[in-house]
């Protein structure tokens, strides 16, 4: 059977950095996103008897397809999350599986949070476990088993939470409001489009030298509870202040970690300075960063024509990415084999 899926890409509002549970991946806390209509990930997957081994390629953006070895955590992850629903299932095929991006990957716009989660779509439905998919919070543990924690929040569309817990069972996502709930715009300022030079795996586990972090769960405790309150009710400025106040949070613990880890240049802070300056201004925007240098600008549509001017107007800015909220991961007929 061929299946195919598309999955957006999500941005952290409230971001997830460290866990709570290595093996089974659970956050330290919980974490609040929007998915992304301009950042996706289509993946066709098809068992065969006849194959002796999993393939699986891939095609960056920009690039051909390339297969894919288990050498990196993210890509064991991936064939371990094969060899797992395989087993779940009761089948023995071996898979052929495609996949691509239509936006750089690894560069702080969560390639993985769509590609992992449109994989483990696909493959459910292709080992015939599709209860598990149609059953968006059960899908979002399956996802969760693949380690990237940002890609259980594309689960669903719109405006999504994922839940720590002290179980497998406890930790799932769920929808928060839908992707026609709120028109906001998430427009990408792409400083350096390169991979990120420390994973994410690595910086979860480096937050327990950290010795901030513990204030960082605490303090953010409210800031969840704001964060839900201004989507729900569309108090745009609430938003935007724990938009920005999490995402330098997070970098303060990732500056402060040993070794530390710096994702900012030059660029991604002459953005932040234009922001907070443009707010002075009038113009209601926020940022928010996540493993990269790269600036997620968060603004209303009213707003995005002005936003794209100061984007633009700054010579750091290599290009930039526009993303409203959508629908999270779906199948689709368009097969790429
Ligand atoms: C900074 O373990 O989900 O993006 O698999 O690389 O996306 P990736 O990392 P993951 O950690 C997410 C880190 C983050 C914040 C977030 O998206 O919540």
């Amino acid at each position: 059977m061929k299946i195919s899926v598309v999955s957006p890409a999500n941005i952290a509002f409230i971001k997830y950095w460290g866990r709570k549970n290595e093996k089974l991946f659970i956050p330290r806390n919980n974490n609040i996103s929007m998915t992304m209509d301009g950042c996706l990930t289509t993946a066709t997957v098809q068992t065969n008897p006849d194959l002796k081994e999993d393939v699986i390629e891939v095609k960056y953006y920009g690039e051909e397809y390339k297969k894919l070895e288990s050498n990196s955590i993210k890509q064991k992850n991936l064939f371990d999350q094969v060899a797992r629903i395989r087993k779940d299932a009761g089948k023995k095929e071996k898979v052929f599986i495609r996949s691509e991006n239509n936006f750089p990957s690894d560069a702080g716009i969560a390639a993985s949070a769509s590609s992992f989660s449109a994989l483990t779509a696909a493959l459910l439905i292709a080992y015939g476990l599709e209860e598990k998919f149609l059953d968006k919070k059960e899908l979002s543990r399956q996802i969760r088993f693949c380690g990237s924690g940002s890609a259980v929040r594309s689960a669903y569309g719109g405006f999504v939470e994922f839940k720590t817990g002290k179980s497998h069972k406890e930790s799932y996502a769920e929808q928060i409001a839908d992707e026609n709930h709120w028109k906001l715009v998430d427009i990408v300022a792409v400083v350096d489009p390169e991979k990120k030079h420390t994973s994410s795996s690595r910086g979860h586990l480096l937050t327990k030298t950290c010795p901030y972090y513990e204030t960082r769960i605490k303090e953010m405790q409210r800031r969840i509870k704001w964060t839900k309150d201004a989507i729900i009710k569309k108090d745009f400025e609430k938003l935007g202040y724990c938009i920005e106040q999490d995402s330098t949070s997070m970098h303060a613990v990732m500056m402060t970690s040993d070794p530390p880890i710096y994702y900012w240049n030059g660029g991604t802070m002459k953005i932040m300075q234009e922001i907070l300056f443009a707010r002075q201004n009038g113009l209601q925007c926020y940022f928010t960063i996540d493993a990269g240098p790269n600036v997620h600008v968060i603004c209303e549509e009213k707003n995005i024509k002005r936003v794209q001017k100061l984007l633009h107007d700054i010579s750091e800015v290599q290009f930039t990415i526009v993303n409203r909220p959508c629908l999270g991961v779906r199948t689709s007929n368009k097969h790429l084999f």
